[in-house]
């Protein structure tokens, strides 16, 4: 069974309707994401574009269009500018995490190398940057080539607090914000300002994007503890082996004994770990009860996300976008 019909439900209703401007898409991928000029990069392309994904990104933008009534092409080369921006980002953030699974696949770091990672990462930003020129709207640059900086910061920032077990919530939040909700945000947002929107209807998608995104990222948190490799398509303990702090984390260090506080700085802040400790982590998070709080963190923001859709026009997407955002967080369970 492929990674996507494990995982895609309410997906799967707005692939339906999406299906031909998403096969659109997946063909404007195909022949953008190949060069002829370095064999190395159609390869590592057809390994991590071919595993799938979910697309999640790239049909938020041709959802949002539809929602506002656009009509024309630029939206197909939007989402897969906005897919190969996310596509980019995975390569690099492999190499940083360290990570050894993608898409239920070996990552590209292991099968290849860091540097062919990293260097394809940056080819693949230069085609979304080509792609995302090419309707010659300045507001879409705008928020697209605002969107690519923000993630970086984002990822940057999570690189020098990582290991920090003094991080508070609002840097968690900024990070998150960053380095995943700025791109939900971005093709939400897009979608409405290619229809030509007013001010408040691309509001409403950029609030619905964030709320999606960061809810999102806070659901994916939860998953590095909780979920089965083979739902995920990444390894599980990831994020504490890496000493990243989550919410979880962070909110488990909050309520933590001397002991306990002892046990993170061992672990998270000097990456002394052995054998056991996972688990004991993960016995701290459920004494505290911080995977459930953060399951209801990650509930807020799917409803501010849902309330923003009111200010959007009528149409049968907007019912899809709202249970896309529940799914968001179901999909822990
Ligand atoms: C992975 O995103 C990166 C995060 C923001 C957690 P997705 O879970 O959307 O990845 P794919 O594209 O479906 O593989
Ligand atoms: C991914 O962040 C966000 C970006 C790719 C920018 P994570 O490192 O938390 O996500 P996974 O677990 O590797 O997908
Ligand atoms: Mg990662
Ligand atoms: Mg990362």
């Amino acid at each position: 069974m492929s990674l996507d019909t494990v995982i895609a439900k309410p997906h799967d209703r707005l692939r339906e309707l999406l299906a031909d401007d998403l096969g659109q898409v997946n063909a404007l991928i195909q022949s953008r994401m190949a060069s002829e000029h370095a064999p190395r990069i159609p390869e590592v392309t057809a390994h991590l574009v071919e595993a799938g994904g979910k697309r999640i990104r790239p049909m938020l933008t041709l959802a949002c269009a539809r929602l506002c009534g656009y009509v024309g092409d630029d939206h197909v080369k939007l989402a897969a500018t906005v897919e190969f921006i996310h596509t980019a980002t995975l390569l690099h953030d492999d190499v940083v995490d360290e990570s050894a699974r993608r898409r239920g696949r070996p990552t590209a770091n292991l099968l290849w190398d860091n540097k062919s990672s990293v260097l394809v990462g940056d080819y693949l930003f230069a085609r979304a940057f080509q792609m995302m020129v090419e309707p010659g709207n300045l507001q879409v640059l705008d928020i697209l080539s605002n969107a690519a900086a923000t993630i970086a910061e984002g990822e940057v920032l999570q690189l020098t607090v990582a290991t920090n077990i003094e991080t508070s919530e609002a840097t968690y939040l900024q990070v998150v914000r960053g380095k995943t909700a700025a791109l939900f945000e971005a093709a939400c947002k897009i979608g409405g300002v290619i229809s030509e929107r007013d001010d408040t209807v691309v509001r409403a998608l950029a609030t619905y994007g964030d709320g999606l995104g960061v809810a999102f990222q806070m659901a994916d948190d939860l998953l590095d503890w909780g979920g089965t490799s083979g739902v995920i398509g990444k390894n599980i303990g990831d994020d504490f082996r890496e000493r990243k702090l989550t919410l979880p984390v962070i909110r488990a260090i909050a309520a933590a004994s001397d002991d306990e506080r002892a046990f993170w700085a061992r672990t998270i802040g000097k990456g002394q770990q052995k054998d056991g400790d996972l688990e004991r982590a993960m016995g701290l998070l459920q004494v505290h009860g911080t995977l459930e709080s953060t399951r209801v963190e990650a509930i807020a923001h799917v409803a501010t996300a849902k309330a923003a859709l009111a200010d959007l026009p009528e149409h049968p997407i907007r019912g899809m976008l709202s249970d896309l955002a529940d799914y968001v967080v179901e999909r822990i369970n």
